[in-house]
């Protein structure tokens, strides 16, 4: 399969952590949106937030979607709001199966409460209704995702192990069309 594997969900849900363990498994390049365009930028995502504004966040991460869909074999951890674009969406899926992780929102209030710089749409203080408000509003763009996995009470390595499964169904899917 020379499609990219893209990952998308909400924050907390732990797209680079699984997208760098699945590279690895399938032997293929890891790309992480947030830190290849700190890269780009010389900002950390944070800063791009408080001193350009959420657009020009957003115009990077378009700029950015664009070259990786023209790439293959990689596996793309996108950061949680990439998709709520619809231009990103599609061409990201022209050449990717795309892949939405989901945690419960306390599951993902207690990962990115320890995290809190690298969020800045979160708040200072980040609340439990915050998130599940959050989710409510992007739950239509997650769900345009091929394959949906639920990482609650899971470990990283049964994660990788679920899509895995779940890519094998695809692929068998595309093959017999
Ligand atoms: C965002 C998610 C963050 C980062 C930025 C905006 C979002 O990435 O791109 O803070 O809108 O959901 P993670 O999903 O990796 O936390």
């Amino acid at each position: 399969m020379e499609k990219n594997i893209v990952l998308i969900g909400f924050m907390g849900t732990g797209k680079t952590s699984i997208g760098m363990r699945l590279a690895r498994t399938l032997k293929r390049e890891f790309v992480d949106t947030d830190r290849e365009i700190e890269t780009l930028t010389g900002m950390n995502v944070f800063t791009i937030f408080k001193k350009y504004g959420e657009v020009r966040f957003r115009s990077e991460e378009e700029l950015l979607t664009k070259k990786l869909a023209l790439r293959k074999r990689l596996v793309i951890a996108t950061g949680g709001g990439m998709v709520l674009n619809p231009h990103n969406l599609e061409i990201l899926s022209e050449n990717g199966i795309l892949i939405c992780l989901q945690a419960d929102p306390a599951t993902i209030l207690n990962r990115v409460k320890k995290k809190k710089q690298a969020r800045p749409l979160l708040g200072k203080e980040v609340t439990l209704e915050r998130i599940v408000e959050l989710l409510e509003a992007r739950k239509d763009f997650y769900s345009r995702a091929n394959i949906v996995v639920n990482t609650s009470g899971l470990s990283p390595d049964e994660i990788v192990a679920e899509i895995l499964t779940k890519l094998r169904g695809v692929n068998d899917e595309t093959a017999k069309s």
